[in-house]
């Protein structure tokens, strides 16, 4: 298995609506431990598989904590939203060098497919729910820059533009 090139703001794959995916098959399992491998490669914590420029819905977590197995999930859907929301810094690692609070539902429950194409559903809470959050908004093209305030958005593209000219 290989580390992918992280498709970095600006690609127009970051910004299509990914596909639901069929079947489990070989390539989709490849896509996974590929996935896998840059995601730990670049140190995150989640990844879509739009940033690596694939359009299908799958999705890889790992917050890196000891109660937590890593896990991917494919065609994932929120089912549940908590009314009860939080605020706390997010990056991505198709946006590296920018963080910003954002506010998101506390809890959620999630229903897919595990790797094996198997049904799982889970209700997570914190760090685990901002993660799945995250990473489903990128299977609708929506990146965490959409979710704080048009002024926040403004500067964070301003710095982006700096850093990346
Ligand atoms: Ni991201």
């Amino acid at each position: 298995m290989a580390e992918r090139e992280i498709r970095l703001l600006g690609d127009p794959v970051l910004r299509r609506t990914a596909q639901p995916v069929p079947a489990l098959t070989e390539t989709v399992r490849a896509l996974i431990a590929d996935m896998f491998d840059t995601m730990y490669g670049a140190d995150g914590v989640g990844l879509a598989a739009p940033q690596v420029g694939i359009g299908d819905r799958v999705i890889v977590v790992d917050p890196r904590q000891d109660d937590v197995q890593p896990f991917a999930l494919v065609n994932p859907v929120i089912l549940e939203r908590s009314s009860e929301v939080d605020r706390a810094e997010e990056g991505c690692l198709s946006i590296p060098g920018l963080q910003e609070i954002v506010e998101r539902p506390v809890r959620v429950t999630v229903a897919g497919l595990d790797r094996d194409g198997a049904p799982v559903r889970m209700a997570v809470e914190g760090f685990v729910a901002r993660i799945l959050q995250h990473e489903i908004d990128h299977l609708d093209g929506v990146l965490f820059i959409d979710r704080v305030s048009p002024l926040k958005r403004k500067l964070l593209i301003d710095k982006w533009k700096k850093l990346h000219r």
